[in-house]
């Protein structure tokens, strides 16, 4: 069998190893970050480690090309939007060697560039929140005395808003904070928009993962958010599948206006005040939560693979509902840190865990990427406790030096 090399080696990167690697697909991971634990799963041949693909590009690329003779007619399945956007502009290259599993860059650039996907969603019609991609420090003055608070100033393209800030997005009270914001994304050199809020909680947001082909869905399968992490702005840490049928046309609308082929999971928030669901956006590959169309029934990664491999276009099947995934270290750590400003109940907390679900990481047969990420968290945890142990320490000390400076500089002058 051909195998697949999965690009990143965090949670969805582990989702495409254990779908593909329990269907017998021997799996490479190229990983490249610290918080990496795929590579660590039972199902990976071959771990390569990699310098960063947006930072060190040439090198990623030429560790791929490198790898060619190992590896040949293999499948790359780039898992994080950093490998995404590199295979994706690399695609011709790579393809001299691989199968490349993510569409070209011009249909890729629609979702990574989220102003481009939500002028598609306009163009055809698909609901978006109201949006301004400010094209001038006027403009965003001008919305600063006119617009509607509250609002978020939400990046064009994410990943690298996250990296520069640790979030995803801010949400702004005032024209001051707006101002603010815009001031420090304009100072890293970040592209944003000013966006409408919609209002509700994480339950209102729910994923609509399709296979598609030259714009046409194939294959479906439809989850609700039950919590995020953090909550409100974040990335999901408990998922449920469940039809919703409202999100199967705009869903499938804004796919072939992007011109999308291969695997999306594509996020709506359904908007209270006109119970309409809203596009956020696009993720142009397998998601956080893959696994849990694994274990309903619809193994995504496996019908990519075999679709790309044997030809065998994917049909449309049933699958099961009321299945949870849980990224439990996330879920647990968050739902501590947000216990009294989330208020679920004691029910709501444990629902997921005594309902039939599946883990994002922790897996009793695969337990190695679990305690990877344990560990990280650990030291994670531990080198902020010293962090702030060290700046309390600081603090009386760097008083008591600054009044020693006073003191010795009272004396020289007295
Ligand atoms: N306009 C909005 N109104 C309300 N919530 C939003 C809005 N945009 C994003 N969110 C929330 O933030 C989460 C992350 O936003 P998203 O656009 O998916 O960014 P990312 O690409 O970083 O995942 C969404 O799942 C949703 O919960
Ligand atoms: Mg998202």
């Amino acid at each position: 069998m051909r195998p697949a090399i999965i690009l990143s080696g965090h949670t969805m990167a582990l989702g495409v190893a254990r779908a593909l690697g329990t269907m017998g697909v021997p799996i490479v991971v190229v990983h490249y970050d610290e918080r990496d634990m795929a590579h660590r799963s039972r199902h990976v041949t071959v771990a390569l480690r990699a310098p960063h693909p947006e930072k060190h590009t040439e090198e990623f690329i030429g560790l791929l090309l490198g790898s060619a003779a190992r590896f040949a007619g293999g499948v790359i399945f780039p898992t994080s939007d950093e490998s995404l956007t590199v295979a994706s502009q690399y695609k011709a290259v790579l393809e001299e060697h691989f199968i490349v599993a993510c569409p070209d860059w011009a249909v890729t650039r629609r979702c990574i560039d989220k102003k481009l996907t939500y002028a598609l969603a306009e163009s055809s019609g698909v609901a978006a929140p109201r949006t301004l991609v400010p094209n001038s420090w006027d403009e965003i003055e001008s919305y600063a005395g006119t617009g509607e608070f509250p609002c978020l100033v939400k990046p064009c393209q994410s990943h690298l808003f996250y990296e520069r800030f640790q979030r995803k997005m801010f949400r702004v009270d005032t024209p001051a904070q707006l101002l603010d914001v815009c001031e420090r994304a304009a100072e890293a050199g970040l592209e944003i928009m000013l966006q409408e809020l919609i209002p509700g909680d994480d339950s209102q947001v729910v994923n609509y993962n399709a296979y598609a082909w030259n714009g046409v869905a194939v294959a479906e399968f439809t989850a609700a958010h039950v919590r995020n992490a953090p909550p409100w702005f974040g990335s999901p840490r408990v998922v449920l599948s469940r039809e919703i049928p409202e999100v199967l046309e705009p869903g499938r609308a804004i796919l072939h206006a992007i011109g999308f082929s291969g695997y999306a999971c594509t996020e709506f928030k359904k908007d209270a005040r006109s119970g309409v669901y809203k596009l956020m956006e696009v993720n142009a590959r397998h998601n956080l939560s893959t696994l849990l169309a694994v274990r309903c029934g619809t193994n995504f990664p496996w019908l990519h693979y075999r679709h790309l491999v044997a030809g065998e276009l994917p049909v449309a099947s049933d699958y099961r509902k009321g299945v949870y995934w849980i990224d439990l270290s996330r879920d647990l750590g968050y739902s501590a840190i947000y216990l009294t400003r989330e208020r679920y109940t004691v029910g709501a907390y444990l629902r997921p865990y005594l309902h039939p679900h599946v883990f994002a990481i922790l897996d009793w047969h695969d337990l190695r990427p679990f305690l990877r990420r344990i560990a990280h968290l650990l030291r994670q945890g531990f080198a902020s406790a010293c962090g702030s142990l060290l700046a309390r320490w600081r603090q009386p000390w760097q008083r008591r030096s600054a009044n020693l400076n006073y003191k010795s500089a009272k004396g020289a002058t007295s």
